[in-house]
């Protein structure tokens, strides 16, 4: 088929990479001439593993970048998968979903009938409103020249081909049988996994994958729209619980490690997003969830679960910056060293991320700090502008003369460090380990003070006695 993918950014650039893998003429679509120009010169526009490679392999192929809207002319099928940041009041801003829209219709090709795909996360609703859009400004007459359906994106970043390649599921919305159909045959080969053996060289996955094939979900455009919105909040929900459990297990002297796997045995439960952190963060889940609680306020239908792991998402930032206060008794002075600046590791995006939050509150009461991370300085640095940090170029210039080093992200590197040249290079040897992700019995064999997040440590064994009620 001949495909559109509109927006070269998380979404977008591995969306169309991946068609165009599957043998789909490809097009991606940006306004951005910085973005179009890196995919020509077969990199990628975006940090994600892998992509770099599938995109010089097949750019020029199958795989075509422009800014010219002309190309929706022979478009079967145009996906938008352009951002949808949020307003000052939660909800969604749909200001490009809108230009994306009217884009389309000014170049739809009447003697053709073509599916337009929203991919990037939108309301309830948008489907419509898009449809309008486009109805408008081309004069077309939706479900006889064109249609439009949802199809939500479920993919992570840093896992984002894998989760493309082999999703669990492929979710379609939609109301008009045609555009069913032809989103049927777009996927017939990803589901059906055809030609994956023959490409199989050119997929270059860092991490384990399943065995299972995707199921091919289809239902109506509103349901989908919501698929998307009620799985996000699900998951923060999810992680907000575990991180509530860990306050608890740290107290009572339990080890959440523990608990989250014996939790997670459960397959009605299940082992995945039961890991603690410093809260979640990124540019989905705390957008998806203010949006999510707007609307349910607009529609007088309170989603007070929603609300609550919100809530308790704030909290488990202020934990941890209590948890370094308790520790270094006044941060007045103090150095505090700062792994991880990205909202989860393997990912360049420092939007939203909790270290901009816990950072702010350090500095708020006198901590200088220090900071360090693979991927993401730079764009934290660009976006956090305001914050008075010291940019380091490794792991062992923010260790120097610290007083604490906090591990909020957990890239693989910050696991094989020169402990024992960070243990005497520090002020303090002292370690928060946010994600229990540090081999805790070697840091305090080379005698560090080390912290994880309900875990018992030397440093906190829980109440000394647990009174049973
Ligand atoms: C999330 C969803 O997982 C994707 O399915 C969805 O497509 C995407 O949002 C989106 O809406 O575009 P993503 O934001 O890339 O993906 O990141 P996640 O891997 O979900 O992590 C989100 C946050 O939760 C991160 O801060 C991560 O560190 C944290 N997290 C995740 C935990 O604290 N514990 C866990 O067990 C898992």
């Amino acid at each position: 088929m001949n495909v559109v993918c509109i927006g070269s950014g998380y979404v977008g650039s591995v969306t169309g990479t991946a068609f165009a893998v599957l043998g789909h003429k490809t097009t991606v679509l940006d306004i951005d001439e910085k973005k179009v120009g890196l995919m020509n010169s077969g990199k990628s526009p975006i940090y994600e593993p892998g992509l770099d490679h599938l995109i010089s392999t097949y750019i020029g192929k199958t795989l075509f970048a422009t800014t010219d809207y002309s190309c929706i002319h022979d478009a079967d099928v145009v996906f938008v998968g352009v951002g949808t940041p949020s307003k000052p009041d939660g909800t969604a801003d749909l200001k490009f979903i809108k230009l994306a829209a009217e884009g389309i219709g000014r170049h739809l090709n009447p003697n053709q009938y073509t599916v337009i795909v929203n991919k990037s996360t939108v309301p309830v609703g948008t489907a419509d409103l898009v449809s309008s859009i486009i109805e408008e400004t081309s004069g077309l007459k939706p479900n006889v020249h064109f249609a439009v359906v949802s199809n939500p994106e479920f993919l992570r970043e840093g896992y984002a081909l894998e989760d493309v390649f082999f999703p669990d599921r492929i979710v379609i919305g939609a109301d008009h049988e045609r555009a069913g159909l032809v989103m049927k045959n777009l996927y017939h080969n990803l589901v059906n996994r055809i030609g994956y053996a023959e490409k199989s060289q050119d997929f270059i996955f860092p991490h384990q994958i399943p065995v299972t094939q995707p199921v091919y979900f289809e239902t109506d455009v509103k349901s989908a729209e919501m698929i998307k919105y009620a799985s996000n909040a699900f998951l923060a929900v999810k992680i907000s619980y575990i991180n509530e459990m860990a306050r608890l297990c740290e107290v009572l002297g339990a080890n959440v490690t523990s608990v989250a796997t014996g939790m997670g045995l459960d397959s009605r439960i299940g082992n995945k997003f039961l890991q603690v952190s410093s809260g979640w963060s990124g540019s989905c889940f705390p957008k998806d969830t203010a949006e999510l609680l707007a609307t349910s306020r607009k529609y007088g239908c309170e989603l007070t679960v929603v609300e609550a792991a919100v809530e308790s998402n704030v909290q488990m930032h202020n934990f941890v910056v209590d948890k370094i206060k308790r520790r270094l008794k006044s941060l007045n002075g103090k150095t505090v060293g700062i792994l991880g600046l990205t909202f989860k590791p393997n990912t360049d995006d420092a939007r939203k991320t909790q270290a901009s939050v816990i950072i702010n509150d350090l500095i708020n009461v006198g901590a200088r700090v220090k900071v360090h991370d693979p991927q993401g300085m730079e764009m934290f640095q660009a976006l956090n502008s305001n914050l008075d940090v010291q940019y380091c170029e490794d792991a062992h210039q923010v260790a120097a003369n610290s007083d604490a080093l906090v591990l909020l992200t957990h890239w693989d590197e910050y696991n094989v460090l020169r402990w024992n040249e960070v243990f005497s290079s520090m002020k303090q040897p002292y370690i928060l380990d946010t994600r229990n992700f540090l081999n805790q019995a070697e840091l305090q064999a080379l005698g560090f003070a080390y912290e994880g997040v309900g875990i018992t440590t030397s440093e906190n064994t829980g109440v000394s006695e647990v009174v049973a009620v």
